[in-house]
């Protein structure tokens, strides 16, 4: 198929191409990437002669040639190195990620960093432009390309557009302090369809889109410029049947009794797996642990933690400082409560294969999920995946998307010390039958509403529009 004539009648738009490079000795090649989005759009996008996902390869400098992976259509965009500072580095993790995670660091606000947002957004809009046949479906992803939505709409009226926020959509108080906030808000009004992963969400960007617009919105429905925009809730799931696959594997189990002798086969495991980010609360965990083993209302003996933090925009303002606070706390804890050769956390700053972290859930008796503001979250949906057994205590922050959906979790707030304290005491001593009905209905959810239905969920209702 030659890409340069060839058009499209699904195109997918999106930061991060679906994937990545694996380096085996000094060759490298392209696999796809693990997570959500492509799980959720591979069964729509792989060996579809009519599909295409237009995006970064993450390597900056000029973008290679069109490519194809396991059936996927990869048509990569080049982004410079000035690029990835100002657009993905400046504006989009260190404006637009703070003010979106409730300003819980502050956001900063550059001309030069909004100038590159627009130009990368204008890059992806007009190779879109190139891509998509008449009529085409194009499904825009995140807080990357907010303008895309808009600008591709001036230049192609025919289009379906719709455009999914996999972050929280900040209250409307906060959100106004965005000094492009109008330009932004008409970037989404390009869109057929919004999509977030929460009503509140849902309701927060209705509620900005009216103070921007002066537009009453009926329902989660905006009438504008003769265009009709709708607003929906689509929270995402994972692939649930690779983690149980995954589950079933011997191999996998024989991992996790593994790893729990590795760790001295203590009585309880908690795990933390996120990435190395400030939205996640991870020093927040680390501070209820010291206390609880400081009043001796959990013993050292008996309970260790294993906190992955997966490295993550190590050059983005913020992130190095929670690196050092994580590294500190884990000394401490270290220091003050672990023997020779048995540590209380084994903090591993690295990434890990799913494999390995199926066999860590598998084997966790509590997961500790407890972000200060978080889109969905969806460890949270893989530890559930995983408890085949139906016990396991997930110990989740309410400020998760996810806990919108999993009720029976052990609902926190990461502000209060105390009530998470009480809640990972009430964790690890909960026996295996409590936990077991809280567990299944999780299981429910999480089976069901897969990162797979939530494709079709979106993309059918953009049909209908
Ligand atoms: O949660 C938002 C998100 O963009 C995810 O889609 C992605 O997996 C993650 O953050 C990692 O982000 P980055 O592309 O900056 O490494």
């Amino acid at each position: 198929m030659n890409s340069n004539t060839h058009r499209w009648k699904f195109v997918v738009a999106a930061n991060r191409l679906p994937v990545r490079r694996l380096w085996q000795g000094q060759q490298a090649k392209w696999v796809p990437s693990p997570g959500g989005l492509v799980s959720a759009l591979q069964p729509v996008m792989a060996d579809n002669p009519d599909a295409t996902w237009v995006g970064w390869s993450g390597v900056p400098g000029d973008a290679e040639m069109p490519f194809e992976v396991e059936g996927l259509q990869c048509h990569p965009l080049s982004i410079s190195q000035g690029e990835l500072q100002l657009f993905y580095e400046g504006f989009s993790n260190t404006t637009l990620w703070p003010l979106f995670h409730d300003a819980i660091y502050p956001p900063e606000y550059h001309r030069t960093w909004w100038d590159a947002y627009r130009s990368v957004n204008e890059r992806y809009a007009k190779t879109v432009v190139e891509l998509a046949a008449p009529g085409a479906t194009v499904w825009i992803h995140d807080y990357h390309l907010l303008l895309m939505p808009g600008m591709l709409r001036k230049l192609r009226g025919d289009l379906r557009i719709g455009f999914f926020l996999h972050i929280p959509f900040p209250a409307r108080e906060l959100y106004i302090r965005m000094p492009w906030r109008s330009e932004i808000i008409s970037g989404l009004l390009g869109a057929d369809l919004v999509g977030l992963q929460t009503s509140l969400s849902a309701d927060n960007c209705c509620r900005a889109i009216s103070r921007i617009t002066g537009i009453k919105t009926s329902g989660k429905t905006i009438h504008h410029s003769e265009r009709t925009t709708r607003v929906g809730v689509f929270p995402i799931g994972i692939d649930a049947d690779r983690v149980q696959n995954l589950i079933a594997e011997p191999t996998v189990q024989a991992r996790a009794v593994e790893i729990r002798e590795s760790l001295g086969s203590p009585s309880t495991v908690m795990l933390g797996v996120d990435r190395l980010d400030y939205t996640k609360g991870i020093e927040v965990r680390m501070r209820a642990f010291r206390e609880l083993l400081a009043e001796g209302r959990l013993s050292p003996e008996n309970c260790v933690l294993i906190q992955i933090a997966e490295p993550s925009r190590s050059q983005v303002t913020g992130y190095a400082a929670v690196r050092r606070e994580v590294e500190r706390l884990v000394g401490d804890v270290n220091g003050n409560f672990g023997v020779m050769g048995r540590p209380v956390v084994h903090y591993l700053h690295q990434s890990h294969p799913i494999s390995e972290l199926v066999a860590m859930y598998f084997m966790a008796d509590v997961m500790l999920v407890t972000p200060l503001r978080d889109g969905m979250n969806l460890v949270a949906k893989e530890y559930v995946a995983s408890r085949a057994n139906n016990t396991g205590v997930l110990v989740l922050s309410e400020f998760a998307g996810a806990a919108q959906e999993l009720r029976t979790a052990e609902l926190i707030n990461p502000h209060d010390i105390e009530g998470l304290k009480l809640a990972i005491e009430s964790a690890v001593h909960r026996s295996k039958t409590d936990c077991t009905p809280a567990m299944k209905s999780m299981r429910r959810v999480v089976l069901t509403d897969t990162a797979q239905r939530w494709a079709e969920r979106f993309l059918s209702q953009l049909e209908t529009c």
